[in-house]
């Protein structure tokens, strides 16, 4: 071979690598990268909020206590296997969506509290939060608890545990202080059920 084959060749290769090397910076061009700050944002967690029981909320009333039992032991409106009771809806408008007549509207989320908390006539009750069988009992009647710490925790848990796994429900806006006086309602009755 002669020397100015040997330079033609390697010229050569050179010049491919050159181009796979372009071809490579190209395709790195053409992946999307698209801004999800303001998704992120939207999703983000507000701060912890210090909520204060209304007046009146706890109630001995069964319509209301069915209403924070359903919330209890539901996920959502489409999951339940019995319909909700009155006072209670099984869908529910995102705020701020229009809808047209005929639109679809999505199921009602519920609390679905079971997940993580054994209570009186669960089925299959989840283990991560404390079991609340006995909660008067246990919790109200020794004074342990008192009403407003109950409604605090299922408002926001983070201001009785800064590092709590339990989900936030009144400050995420899932439900309103009527719900979480129901749902609290529920927690602290007395139950006949084992
Ligand atoms: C993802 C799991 C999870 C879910 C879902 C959950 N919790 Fe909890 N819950 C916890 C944990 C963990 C605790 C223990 C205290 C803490 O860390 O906040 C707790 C504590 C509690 C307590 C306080 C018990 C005490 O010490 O007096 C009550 C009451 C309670 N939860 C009710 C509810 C209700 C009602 C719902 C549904 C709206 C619910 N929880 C949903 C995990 C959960």
């Amino acid at each position: 071979m002669t020397k100015t084959k040997i330079v033609s060749l390697l010229t050569g290769a050179s010049l491919l690598l050159g181009a796979s090397i372009a071809g490579a910076t190209d395709c790195k061009k053409a992946v999307e990268v698209p801004d999800a700050s303001k998704i992120l944002e939207k999703d983000k967690l507000k701060p912890p909020k210090v909520w204060k029981m209304p007046a009146g909320c706890i109630s001995t009333d069964p319509k209301v206590i069915a209403i924070g039992k359903y919330i209890f032991h539901n996920l959502n409106g489409k999951k339940a296997k019995t319909p909700p009771p009155p006072g209670l809806s099984k869908t529910q408008m995102k705020p701020g969506k229009t809808y047209k007549p005929g639109d679809k509207i999505p199921p009602k989320q519920y609390g679905n509290c079971v997940a993580c908390h054994n209570i009186e006539g669960a089925v299959g009750a989840g283990n991560i939060g404390p079991d609340l069988h006995h909660y008067k009992e246990h919790f109200i009647d020794t004074k342990a608890r008192d009403y407003q710490y109950v409604y605090q925790q299922i408002a926001d848990a983070r201001i009785n545990n800064k590092d709590t796994r339990m989900t936030i429900n009144l400050t995420t806006g899932l439900f309103t202080p009527e719900e979480v006086c129901a749902i609290t309602s529920y927690v602290v009755s007395d139950k006949k059920e084992k």
